[in-house]
């Protein structure tokens, strides 16, 4: 077990519930739990996802389907909070919003059509969370990023928006936009963008919004974590069989010479040094070539879902001027996503790996609920929510 992690749930003061859609493994609960949140229902459409939520959270209720089958009536009571980790490719496709088009678009406006027929039963969650890759904040010019802004704010809520690394709290390099609604509540708020979480590109696409969105928009604001002191080699399992040293040379051939001088100087070093790499296909001199990538600032890359064969993480072990390499287990990536060793994990490593490619990581939920949403829902109004 590495110290400090743990999926335990924290006593809440205040109850808070909330519901889980594209909940995979059902990271976004873990997070929210520690802060007191209780998950009242999840849901996913992909059945190796299922089975691991529920081999997970075995008490709560999970709608295994498309989330655009859900209805209101499946959501008990008001939830406090809805959290959606939604692919969001093509929301902006979805401008008219109904008929089949919508239905072929970003999934999001499924997640969305839930939360107007909660709102029209007047039980709208007064925290809404749309969390995604940065890349929503240009995709489709920053059309995308202004359509859920715009559907938020529309709705009567105010929008704010931070760029979280896990990276300040795990060593894993893992940028990701966290699209925050609230209405009935207001969490702490900053007039001017400031801090790690407001970044030039988040300032860049708020710039580039309507402005009925920027007369909704909230700069919130969530303190830096301390100084993160875990590095990669913390999270290791030890013991781990290393590849055979024909199977190492064939991916270090896939070094570009700047990657295999750095190696050669460590090497020469013959210190122990512990580095992550990560293989994938990159466009040199128009002709897509395989490469290996290699780190060694104590931080894994950017989890993925391994697509193909062709995308995957490994380890290197520099040791006496000699390198050995295995590929990263599921164990390590569940590690890198802030979760502790009894999540249980598919038997699959594939599986494993996708599973925890796809998730979030849980400190940063953590810190964004027990930043942010936790005051503003503990001074709020709890029937502020249906009034707005
Ligand atoms: C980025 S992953 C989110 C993972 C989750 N946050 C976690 O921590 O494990 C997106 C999830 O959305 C699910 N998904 C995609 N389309 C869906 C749909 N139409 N209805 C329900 N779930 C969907 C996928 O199966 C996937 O697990």
């Amino acid at each position: 077990m590495v110290p400090g992690m743990t999926n335990r749930v924290a006593a809440a003061s205040v109850p808070l519930t909330a519901c889980e859609f594209f909940a995979g493994g059902g990271l976004a609960g873990l997070g929210l739990g520690r802060a007191g949140f209780r998950t009242v229902l999840a849901n996913d459409i992909d059945a190796m996802k299922a089975a691991a939520f529920r081999a997970n959270h075995a008490d709560v209720s999970l709608a295994h389907g498309d989330v655009w089958d859900l209805t209101p009536a499946q959501v008990p009571g008001t939830p406090d909070l809805c959290w959606a980790s939604s692919p969001c490719q093509d929301v902006s496709l979805a401008g008219a919003r109904g008929g089949l088009k919508a239905v072929r678009s970003g999934a999001f406006w499924g997640f969305w059509k839930l939360m107007q027929g909660l709102d029209a039963e007047g039980r709208a969650p007064r925290v809404v969370v749309i969390e995604n890759v940065v890349g929503l904040l240009t995709s489709d010019e920053g059309r995308d990023f202004a359509a859920v802004c715009a559907a938020m704010v529309e709705a009567g809520y105010r929008v704010g928006a931070l760029e979280m690394d896990a990276a300040l709290w795990l060593p894993q390099s893992r940028p990701r936009l966290f699209i925050v609604a609230m209405r009935g509540a207001e969490g702490p708020a900053v007039l001017e963008p400031t801090g790690p979480f407001h970044t030039p590109r988040l300032i860049a696409a708020h710039a580039r919004l309507p402005e009925m969105v920027k007369a909704g928009w909230s700069w919130w604001s969530v303190a830096a974590p301390a100084r993160r002191n875990l590095d990669l080699s913390a999270l290791l399992e030890p013991g781990l069989p290393v590849f055979e040293t024909d199977q190492t040379e064939a991916l270090l051939a896939l070094l570009s010479p700047l990657h295999r001088a750095r190696l050669e100087t460590i090497l020469a070093s013959g210190e122990r040094r512990i580095g992550a790499a990560f293989r994938r296909v990159r466009t040199v001199r128009g002709r897509k070539v395989q490469r290996l990538e290699l780190r060694f600032d104590g931080l894994a890359g950017c989890l993925r879902t391994p697509s193909g064969g062709s995308s995957r993480q490994y380890v290197l072990i520099c040791e006496d001027g000699r390198v050995a390499m295995r590929r990263l287990s599921g164990r390590e990536a569940a590690r890198l996503m802030g979760v502790a060793d009894d999540y249980r994990l598919p038997s699959s490593e594939s599986a494993a790996l996708k599973l925890m490619g796809d998730a979030v990581a849980t400190p940063v939920v953590e810190a964004l609920a027990l930043g942010l949403f936790q005051p503003a829902l503990a001074a709020a109004d709890p029937e502020g929510a249906a009034a707005a």
